[in-house]
Formats: C-alpha cells, sequence, structure tokens
C-alpha cells in the first residue's frame, strides 16, 4: 500500500483567495461597491489574537474594506450588542465575525442572534444553520465544514454520493455541519462523539472521515479504513520537550504518521484545513457583499 497523498490545503486556499481576489475586482469595478469585513475580538486570549489578525490582514489582502475592533474583556454584553448593531446598520460591512470564545459575561447565542443572517459570514445564526439544514437555497455556510468539503472534493471529485463518511465531533462550528453538507451531497453519514461506543470500529466503515472531536492525535492508523480520505480539523497544541524546555507544538485529532501509512489522501496539521477555513470566510464574505447589491454570487463549490 503506498502512502497517502498529501492534501495541500495551502495551495487550495491560495486558489481560493486568487479566484476571491478576481472577483472583488469584477464587484469593485460594476458596482462600485467594496466588499466590508468587520472582526470583532473581545479579550486578549493570544489564539483568537492571532486569527482575527490573519482574517483582517488576509481580508486587506484580497482588496476588502477591512475593519477589526478590539473591545477589552470586561465589555459589557450589551456594548457588544450596541456595537453589532451598529455594523449590522453600515452598508460598507457586509460581513460580520464575532470571534469565538466570548468572556463568561456575555451570552455567545444573544450576539450570534443579533448579527443580520445575511452578514452572518461564520455561518452561526440559526437562520443559516436553518438553511442548511433543510437544503434551502441562500444560506451562509461555516467557515471549516466549508473548506473541509472542497478539500475532500480535491480527491473525490464532485460525487461524493453514495460514499461513507463519519464526523468525529458534534459542534455547532464543525461537526453538524460538516454532516448537514456530506448528507446534501448524498453520503451516508455518521455522526461520532465522545459517547460513542467503539468509535474505531465505527471510524473504521468510513471512506472519509472528518476528524473534529479537539483530542490530540485521537485517532489512531488502526482506526482507517485502507484508502480512507482522512479530513484533520484539530488544532491542538502539545508538549515538545525535544525542542527545549516548555516549547510546544501544533497536532491534529488525528495520529499522523500512522495515519500516512494507511489513509489513501489526509491533510496535514498545519497546512491543511486551517488555511482553508480563513479563505472561505473570504469567499463567504464575497457572497454576502453579492447578495445584498443585488449581483449574482460566485460558486466556490462549497456547499
Ligand atoms: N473560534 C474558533 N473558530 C471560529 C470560527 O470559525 N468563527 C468564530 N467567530 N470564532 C471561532
Amino acid at each position: 500500500m503506498p502512502e497517502a497523498t498529501i492534501i495541500d490545503g495551502r495551495a487550495v486556499a491560495a486558489r481560493i483567495a486568487g479566484d476571491v481576489a478576481a472577483e472583488v475586482t469584477r464587484l469593485k469595478a460594476e458596482t462600485l461597491a467594496t466588499p466590508g469585513l468587520a472582526v470583532v475580538l473581545v479579550g486578549d486570549n493570544p489564539a483568537s489574537r492571532l486569527y482575527v489578525g490573519g482574517k483582517s490582514r488576509k481580508a486587506e489582502e484580497l482588496g476588502f474594506h477591512s475593519v477589526q475592533h478590539n473591545l477589552p474583556a470586561d465589555t459589557s454584553e450589551a456594548d457588544l450588542l450596541a456595537l453589532v448593531e451598529v455594523l449590522n446598520r453600515d452598508p460598507r460591512i457586509h460581513g460580520i465575525l464575532v470571534q469565538m470564545p466570548l468572556p463568561p459575561q456575555i451570552d455567545k447565542d444573544k450576539v450570534i442572534e443579533a448579527i443580520l443572517p445575511e452578514k452572518d459570514v461564520d455561518g452561526f445564526h440559526p437562520v443559516n444553520v436553518g438553511k442548511l439544514a433543510a437544503g434551502l437555497p441562500g444560506a451562509l455556510v461555516p467557515c471549516t465544514p466549508a473548506g473541509s468539503l472542497i478539500l475532500i472534493r480535491e480527491v473525490l471529485g464532485g460525487d461524493l454520493s453514495g460514499k461513507s463518511a463519519v464526523v468525529i465531533g458534534r459542534s455547532n462550528i464543525v461537526g453538524k455541519p460538516m454532516a448537514q453538507l456530506l448528507l446534501q451531497a448524498s453520503c451516508t453519514v455518521t455522526v461520532a462523539h465522545s459517547r460513542t461506543h467503539d468509535l474505531a470500529a465505527v471510524t473504521r466503515e468510513a471512506e472519509i472521515v472528518v476528524a473534529a472531536a479537539g483530542r490530540a492525535e485521537m485517532v489512531r492508523g488502526d482506526w482507517l479504513r485502507p484508502g480512507a480520505t482522512v479530513i484533520d480539523v484539530g488544532q491542538n497544541t502539545i508538549p515538545a520537550p525535544e525542542k527545549g524546555e516548555g516549547k510546544t507544538r501544533l497536532v491534529g485529532d488525528v495520529a499522523y504518521r500512522e495515519a500516512r501509512a494507511v489513509a489513501g489522501a489526509i491533510t496535514p496539521v498545519p497546512g491543511g484545513v486551517g488555511p482553508m477555513t480563513i479563505a472561505m470566510l473570504m469567499a463567504n464574505t464575497l457572497v454576502a457583499a453579492c447578495r445584498i447589491t443585488g449581483q449574482p454570487p460566485p460558486d466556490f463549490g462549497q456547499s
């Protein structure tokens, strides 16, 4: 059995970013509208700060109007809701992203529900969740699963019908929408999670495995069906004493070296799903801007 194909998320993300930038240029020329993204960070979680900075920078690079609001950790829920309201009304802003997690004094669900569904580029608003689940047109789809689906199609092609897929993890951000997208693509979908009996046996059935459990290197090589397409959504920081005292390294939810010997194709961490998430945020913002300004939105293959 040959080693698995490594799915190059950076390359696919760069291709999508290039397509988005070209569409931004076209939209600006044809409608004089510049798509705008507002990213909101509350507090100073270092990982969140890094993610948010990356999103704002990429938006600028692709020609968007990009604004970032950094609010202190003790921001009240009322103040955050007031900012969301200002952004909802701002005609220069077509996409609003409030970085999660939020501090404990703020109810994240209230914030998500306050964002206009047509500007909800995270796809977290119940209107977008409902449209995706019902297969209705016009949903904004969460970025990480949308990007994961594109990577799956890079390997398996456009027609996924009848394939068996196991999604490990049931979060609103990744697991549940990923399952909906695969179901929409006519896969036979199992959603497994921490309470699933014999997770290894369940996973071993799947032609497509999406690991989004948030547990470092949980999926072992012998959990995989030979030739499976493996998408590793995990971003876990673990101690790396071999790099020196107090050093850490980033690993996925899949034991990569073991899995590479069994899988047909696999995403690395880093360089797999991560870059796709940002690319799909840009695609969603462009789609939102097109819809809001009455232009036909481009299709990036995310649904
Ligand atoms: N925190 C971790 N992932 C995400 C994401 O996709 N969107 C937002 N808003 N916050 C996150």
